[in-house]
């Protein structure tokens, strides 16, 4: 049997919004407490953030950091004991467009994509993010599990409407990931609310995405999670406990910092 179409997939309401009955639930840590436990591990010298909103992912950072968003509303406490605290406010296309990070000589070992919800800027980040970073460097995604179907929606007005969590369609971007780059370790997680994706083994020198960016959009845009969409989604890959993840993730480093 599929680990989803057990009795524990089949809640109807979680977190307070309604629970589609054959998506999973992601029931592990939150995912800003994840991100935090990666922080202490990887221990980036830059950390590179897109979308940062409130600061409240940024809090979990305790190194230098660049943070990209068009319109900041900083409430969270973002300031560390690192050296550099960097605030672009503007659109991650308008940042890599610059090539601040190439002038600075600045190569993130950990990212955060969590800017706009749309497939193919998800997708455009990482592009843009890879060209700057190094192979053991990693990039994280948010919201990569929707728990229903209305969160996954492309349309901007939905999200203004009762603060609801909105996934929008960057579930696409990882299902275009696992499909034009089987070269990348992506590791999907059961982070609360939307899950989390960790992926890894970067590649600075790729340009399989950038190359064929206009085909791979023209394949995914109307595609829709709905009806078949997710089920062959759910197929690519194997959701993973976040605690065995963060485990794995703790012993790796280990190991290469012990060699
Ligand atoms: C979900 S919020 C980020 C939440 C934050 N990472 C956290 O966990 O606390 C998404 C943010 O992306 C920003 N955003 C929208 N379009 C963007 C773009 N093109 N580039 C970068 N950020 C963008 C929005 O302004 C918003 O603040």
């Amino acid at each position: 049997m599929n680990i989803y179409q057990l009795p524990f997939f089949s809640k109807r309401k979680k977190f307070g919004f309604e629970v589609d009955s054959s998506l999973p639930v992601c029931d592990g840590p939150v995912y800003t407490d994840v991100l935090s436990t990666i922080h202490q591990i990887i221990k980036p010298d830059w950390y590179l953030e897109i979308g940062s909103r409130s600061g409240t992912s940024l809090t979990k950072c305790e190194s230098n950091f660049i943070a990209i968003d068009p319109e900041f509303a900083i409430s969270a406490p973002v300031f560390n004991t690192a050296k550099r605290m960097i605030f672009c406010q503007q659109a991650s296309d308008d940042f890599f467009e610059t090539d601040f990070l190439a002038e600075n000589n600045i190569s993130p070992c950990l990212a955060f994509i969590d800017g706009m919800h749309l497939f193919e800027f998800a997708l455009r980040d990482f592009i843009n993010c890879e060209k700057s970073m190094k192979r053991n460097s990693a990039i994280c995604f948010h919201d990569v599990l929707p728990f229903n179907v209305p969160m996954t929606t492309r349309d901007l007005d939905y999200v203004k409407t009762d603060n609801r969590p909105w996934t929008g369609d960057v579930w696409k971007t990882m299902a275009i990931l696992l499909k034009y780059r089987p070269d990348l370790k992506i590791k999907i997680i059961d982070s609360k609310k939307t899950g989390l994706a960790y992926v890894s083994n970067l590649d600075s020198e790729n340009t399989i995405l950038e190359e064929n960016y206009s085909e791979i959009t023209d394949e995914y845009l109307n595609m829709s999670f709905s009806n078949s969409g997710y089920s062959e989604y759910y197929d690519l890959f194997k959701v993973e406990n976040t605690e065995t993840f963060l485990l794995d993730l703790k012993q790796q480093a280990a190991t290469t910092s012990s060699q």
